[in-house]
């Protein structure tokens, strides 16, 4: 009863309530897209539009409140909060939900402040502040806003000054609505070796939840990231659509609820399964970030706005330049010595590539890593396979002319391993369960800090110890089995989300000290790709599957959110029947790499690669740094064909595969974007192999970009398996 007055007296008392009725909406805008939240004469924060920027200051003022509940237009307190708490009028899933010292469920926050800062002239953040009036809660709301590139970044802060912990049973990032007539969701599903697979489907009243419960390697099943087609299905160049996704290398969740009144809500945020958190006095829970973007013109202009965003400024790196390389694992597998790797380091100076990066099986001497039974964790040279150590294989490819790289997975453990031995406790496992090993491994327990300092050591070490080492391929193969922390011990609900602020814990660490270190992000192929990770990693692995009819699919999938520096691809021996040229073809539209013993190849397919090689370095500005335009989709159609554009428009490359067509196909010209109308350029096709010719009518001849783009050029054939890579150049 006392409680309840003090409540109520805070509440007329509340600064809030007051000068929430008297303040301007807050807007957050891009240079195309305006969130506008409003605060309700109750004090209540409001998302009152979102959607393609206003051209009127005025016109905000006229802004309705939104009312999910349909029936009692009246109330402004019910209606499109921003971050609802659990326990109040909004009877649908909430941002926030907690369990307060006296075991009250309910959370009801108000505003207190909204800030907004020019970072540059880009960039601006919004930092609004909301309170719980009976509960010492608060909660800070984050938004950057990104103009040019209309992307829209988002977390909250949670914190409270109750006596005891508080329990928090959900901490989303971000929530978002949308009142359309029809919303349809991408989603991307996968497993090892098939990763991004995109399927499409509407969104009826009722929740769908994409979520992943795998702790680490955690995107193997789902990722963590979506696209929503507002009104229609999402199309490449047409519509209006989101696209978002969640910065957090760990269970993530996205829920869609369409509401009683045809409303979606969209819900982002770490996965809360097994992760009631008990947030301390005065403790700060920060969510991961959330990035959207909104585009009324289809996903293509979505994917190239995020992929500039990353470039400019989330991606390692992101506007330097990239390695090509040479790898073994393909080649070689776990069975390799001295002589075999610095044979392979001279025929990566051979193909022409930058680097040698040597895979797994280099380590361990107790328990020799000679398959993936045993020596995770022990990261000492094999002194059988490699007398010299890492310091005679950098030395090696120094001389025979290249960089080299080194492949590592320091989150892992074998059970066979000295780690294993000396660290027991050191090992995410059920003290009195069976363990269930995936690959023969297991997860070393990151929410531990002695563990932090081992897993950064393994990087650190080798570095000190080899300063010329150029590149981390940083793998991660397993999920968390077992699920039990040694060191958490009785906070075992705590367990998914410090692995994963752990992890990062590393992660910043080793940026910090080797900020120039180019590093490949990997978990068993492409489990993991999200851009919190990608701001300590150059790029990241697709996919172990190398096939290149089915990478085409799996680099068309990535490419919607991610650009195509950040996407490694390498030519291997997968899928011998479509030819070196098919194989190359399609790794050079990513970062390319190779993975293929140069004995597997005649004389004429390496001729072939070299020229690859070569066309590769001289156009890399514009493959590394273009727009990637989507032209023709491999999910539609038995050929695909994307392109990129330089930032001047002075050059562009455009790829074209058939992929498996039907005898007589009608064949459709492919019609280019991204030109300027009214230039004038050379068509040309490139990387032919040795002594071909060109069938490409258009080949020597020049259009305007205006044809180019209206027209299209005839670059499809009936050939199965079939390639061309066309340079474009403006004269
Ligand atoms: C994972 C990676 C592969 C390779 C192997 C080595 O599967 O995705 O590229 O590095 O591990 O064990």
């Amino acid at each position: 009863m006392k409680k309840e007055l003090i409540a109520c007296l805070l509440a007329c008392l509340s600064p809030a309530a007051s000068e929430a009725a008297e303040r301007s909406p807050i807007r957050i805008s891009t240079h195309e897209t305006d969130l506008i939240l409003t605060i309700t004469p109750g004090g209540r924060l409001q998302q009152a539009y979102l959607g393609k920027r206003l051209a009127n200051e005025s016109d905000l003022a006229s802004l309705p409140y939104y009312n999910t509940q349909g029936s009692d237009g009246s109330s402004p307190a019910k209606g499109w909060e921003v971050y609802p708490g659990s326990g109040a009028e909004d009877y649908f899933e909430p941002a926030l939900a907690i369990t307060h010292n006296d075991g009250n469920m309910t959370t009801v926050l108000s505003f207190v402040s909204a800030e907004t800062k020019k970072i540059d002239d880009n960039v601006t953040e919004t930092v609004i502040r909301l309170k719980d009036n009976v509960y010492p809660v608060e909660v800070a709301l984050h938004y950057m806003a990104y103009g040019k590139e209309n992307i829209i970044k988002s977390w909250s802060l949670i914190t409270h000054r109750e006596k005891k912990p508080v329990t928090l049973w959900r901490y989303a990032s971000n929530m978002l609505y949308f009142e359309n007539a029809a919303y349809f969701l991408t989603e991307f599903s996968g497993d090892w070796a098939k990763e991004v697979n995109m399927s499409l489907q509407e969104l009826k009243f009722g929740k769908k939840v994409i979520e992943t419960k795998l702790g680490s390697r955690a995107a193997m099943h789902a990722y963590p990231f979506f696209e929503v087609g507002l009104g229609r299905a999402p199309e490449e160049n047409e519509g209006e659509v989101l696209m978002g996704t969640i910065g957090w290398t760990g269970n993530f969740q996205f829920t869609f609820e369409v509401d009683n009144a045809g409303n979606l809500r969209v819900i982002s945020g770490i996965n809360p399964y097994a992760s009631a958190y008990e947030l301390k006095p005065g403790e700060v829970f920060a969510t991961p970030e959330f990035i959207f973007t909104l585009s009324d013109c289809g996903k293509g202009k979505a994917s190239r706005d995020i992929h500039r965003w990353a470039r400019e400024y989330q991606l390692k790196d992101g506007k330097g330049d990239r390695l090509t390389l040479l790898n073994n694992w393909e080649a070689t597998g776990f069975n390799f010595d001295q002589p075999k790797l610095e044979g392979l380091m001279k025929e990566a100076k051979t193909l022409g590539v930058d680097m040698f990066l040597l895979d797994d099986g280099w380590f361990a001497n107790k328990y020799p890593r000679a398959n993936d039974r045993a020596g995770l964790g022990d990261w000492e040279a094999n002194r059988s396979k490699l007398p010299g150590g890492v310091a005679r294989l950098v030395q090696a490819a120094g001389e025979a002319g290249v960089r080299f790289g080194i492949w590592i997975e320091p989150e892992m453990v074998n059970p066979r391993s000295e780690l294993f031995e000396k660290h027991p406790d050191w090992v995410i496992r059920q003290p009195d369960r069976e363990t269930y090993y995936y690959r023969n491994q297991l997860v070393l327990d990151l929410a531990n800090p002695k563990v932090q300092d081992h897993v950064f050591g393994v990087v650190d070490n080798l570095m000190k110890e080899n300063p010329g080492l150029a590149y981390f391929k940083w793998d991660c193969n397993s999920p968390i089995t077992n699920v039990y922390s040694p060191y958490l011990k009785d906070k075992q609900n705590h367990l998914y989300i410090d692995h994963v602020r752990g992890v990062y814990n590393v992660f910043r660490r080793v940026k910090e000290s080797y900020p120039d270190l180019p590093m490949m992000l990997c978990s068993g192929g492409g489990a993991r790709c999200d851009y919190e990770a990608l701001k300590y990693f150059t790029e990241f692995w697709c996919s172990d599957n190398t096939d290149p009819v089915e990478r085409l699919y799996i680099q068309w999938g990535f490419s919607q959110f991610f650009p195509t520096k950040a996407m490694s691809a390498h030519v291997t021996s997968w899928n011998r029947r479509t030819g070196i040229k098919f194989r190359t073809d399609v790794a050079m539209m990513c970062k390319l790499g190779f993975d293929i013993s140069l004995k597997d190849m005649d004389e004429k397919e390496l001729a072939y690669c070299r020229q690859a090689v070569a066309n590769y370095n001289r156009l890399k500005d514009v493959i590394l740094n273009g727009d990637f335009y989507r032209l023709v989709s491999p999910y539609e159609t038995n050929h695909t064909a994307v392109m990129h554009v330089g930032e001047s428009q002075s050059k562009a490359l455009l790829y074209v595969y058939d992929i498996n067509p039907r005898f007589g196909e009608k064949l459709l010209p492919v019609k280019l974007q991204g030109l300027d109308a009214s230039s004038t350029y050379r068509i040309e096709e490139i990387n032919l192999p040795e002594g071909a010719r060109s069938r490409l009518g258009a080949t020597g001849k020049t259009f305007t970009g205006d044809y180019l783009m209206k027209v299209g050029l005839s670059v499809f054939t009936t050939s199965q398996n079939n390639s061309r890579i066309i340079e474009i150049t403006q004269i």
